[in-house]
């Protein structure tokens, strides 16, 4: 019988420690010839592989070339954002079961976030009701930690170490002008990364998506800071802060009142707000996508490879549907339909 193939992908924003976890798969991959054919590669993840974009790692990268992937930062294999249609009715899913059968593919990874989790337990629960032996397994990485059910995911640690540092090397400057300055940290839809950095940088104030602000509590607050004494004062707000205004409007609402506002990035928005208010010089700054570069820290790289052994594991014991997790300090497995597509 010939031996089945497979095939990994990397979606959504990378992170440093992105490519050591796609090293783990494909070397593991190349080792275990003896039940593995070719190990292939899907060029900007599903979206790509729906065009045919695909590579052989053993072409691509051979031999000791491969070693290159784990201290290289960024996706080597390149990135989407590709949502699957809910209705498994839809017809991409033949079509892709059809690219993975022309290909003879046993076995499917996908490297990413909160959305690559959903493709992953979606394609999981396709290949359920349609009888494939095709198995889909998902790897999560994500620097915004948003992932349920796992406490600390790859990659935030990394972001943590850049986004801390960002805001150190403000300090001097906030510092000698006695300037407020507004530091914009990467999370959309949660503020773990904020708050981790705000803490770890010593911020003054922290300002993260779950909790809506209200402008005049922070007012009151840089004005306790001053007459404590604080000279200079360091905000650290998350990209998807709203304040308690904006969180009663409809989605459709809030995009039409940013829209009208000239769609300012967070940290312009809440220094606009607050600047009729304070008598010191503002700054706004906005750390951005260096957050998903840089080398992964020792903690993340630790990390990734223990959770990658653990799906080595689970695909060892053929346990599928489960993705590889970090709960109270433990690496264990949790079945991706209890976490896929949930902050
Ligand atoms: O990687 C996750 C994330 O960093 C979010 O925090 C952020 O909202 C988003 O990616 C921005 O990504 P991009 O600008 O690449 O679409």
């Amino acid at each position: 019988m010939t031996k089945k193939n497979l095939i990994v992908g990397q979606s959504g924003g990378p992170t440093a420690v992105i490519n050591s976890s796609l090293y783990g798969v494909v070397s593991e991959g190349i080792a275990h010839s003896d039940e593995i054919g070719e190990v292939y590669g899907m060029v900007n993840g599903i979206e790509g592989f729906l065009e045919d974009r695909i590579l052989n790692f053993r072409e691509a990268l051979p031999g000791e070339q491969l070693d290159y992937l784990k201290h290289t930062p960024g996706a080597y294999l390149g990135s989407c954002r590709y949502k699957l249609p809910e209705s498994l009715e839809d017809p991409v899913y033949p079509l892709l079961f059809e690219k993975f059968e022309e290909m003879n593919i046993g076995w499917f990874f996908y490297i990413g976030g909160n959305d690559s989790m959903d493709t992953v337990s979606k394609l999981s629960r396709y290949a359920a009701q349609t009888g494939s032996s095709i198995r889909v397994i998902g790897e999560p990485k994500t620097i915004d930690n948003d992932l349920e059910g796992i406490d600390v995911s790859f990659g935030f640690q990394s972001a943590i170490d850049v986004a801390t540092d960002y805001i150190d090397k403000l300090q001097s400057t906030a510092k000698s002008h006695g300037r407020v300055f507004v530091v914009e940290v990467m999370g959309h839809k949660t503020g773990w990364l904020t708050l981790h950095a705000g803490i770890a940088s010593n911020s003054d104030i922290i300002l993260i998506p779950e909790i809506p602000y209200d402008i005049n509590a922070v007012v009151k607050d840089i004005e306790e800071k001053e007459k404590r004494g604080k000279k200079y004062i360091i905000i650290a707000a998350a990209e998807g802060i709203i304040s308690k205004e904006e969180s009663l409007l409809t989605k459709k609402e809030l995009k039409k009142k940013r829209k009208e506002g000239g769609n300012l990035i967070a940290a312009e928005r809440l220094a606009r707000e607050f600047e009729p208010y304070v008598d010191k010089e503002i700054r706004t700054a906005s750390i951005g996508h260096i957050q998903r570069g840089g080398n992964p820290c020792a903690y993340d790289r630790v990390l990734a490879t223990r959770l990658g052994v653990m799906a080595g594991e689970l695909i060892e014991n053929k346990k599928y549907g489960y993705m590889a997790t970090f709960v109270d300090n433990k690496i264990s497995s949790v079945p991706l339909s209890d976490v896929a597509g949930k902050t």
